[in-house]
């Protein structure tokens, strides 16, 4: 079943202007972000081509914040290592910049601006949508879709607004553990949990 997850990213330099060598610090923590989707996207040697990434970029002012759509079913040139990864979401976040509508900076990749509420508000309207949360309760008794749509935050905690329209959604609020985790080794224990209840053919 098709998985969607949703991750929240907060102080990422919009206009992609940060360097490689200092992801964590002046890219906002880029490498947290780059490793939700390596994580979320690649196998051993393959590809989950199951799975969409979508990174919902808060802007620092008024103006629009921006999302990128990673299809893991076309992406490209994704590799695990996170410096190749977050190069390719930095490329993305320098095309946007000029751009006024949606751009695939590589195969699979789509920038584009958008209203950071809006579209979360949107993903939670999907079927199956979950907010994974340390005080949600536990995911091994969920028994809801298997084929799920996950908000997750990055290092950064939600802010008010997002909190608030994440608990007005009454979307299930779920937890893999009872440990406050970083947002990539959560989506390992989601994925996982996944797999062993939906096994791969092979
Ligand atoms: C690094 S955590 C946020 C900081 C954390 N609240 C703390 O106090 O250290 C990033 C995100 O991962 C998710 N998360 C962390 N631990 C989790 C858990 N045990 N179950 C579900 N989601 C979790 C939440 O979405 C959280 O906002």
């Amino acid at each position: 079943m098709p998985r969607h997850l949703l991750l929240l990213v907060h102080t990422v330099p919009l206009d992609g202007a940060f360097t490689l060598n200092d992801l964590a610090g002046g890219g906002g923590r880029m490498d947290e972000v780059a490793r939700v989707l390596s994580t979320a996207l690649t196998l051993s040697n393959d590809l989950r081509r199951d799975a969409t990434v979508t990174l919902l970029f808060h802007p620092k002012g008024d103006g629009p914040g921006r999302s990128i759509v990673v299809d893991g079913s076309r992406v490209r040139y994704l590799n695990p290592d996170e410096r190749s990864t977050a190069a390719l979401l930095k490329n993305a976040l320098v095309r946007s910049v000029l751009a006024d509508g949606p751009v695939e900076s590589s195969p699979g990749l789509t920038v584009a601006p958008a209203d950071p509420r809006e579209a979360l508000e949107a993903f939670v309207r999907r079927a199956g949508a979950v907010w994974l949360t340390e005080s949600g309760s536990p995911l091994r008794a969920y028994d809801g879709p298997i084929g799920l749509s996950a908000v997750l935050s990055d290092p950064t905690e939600p802010t008010a607004a997002e909190r608030e329209l994440l608990e007005g959604s009454g979307i299930p609020r779920l937890s893999v553990g009872p440990r406050a985790l970083r947002s990539s080794q959560v989506v390992d224990l989601l994925w996982n949990e996944l797999d062993l209840r939906e096994p791969p053919d092979h």
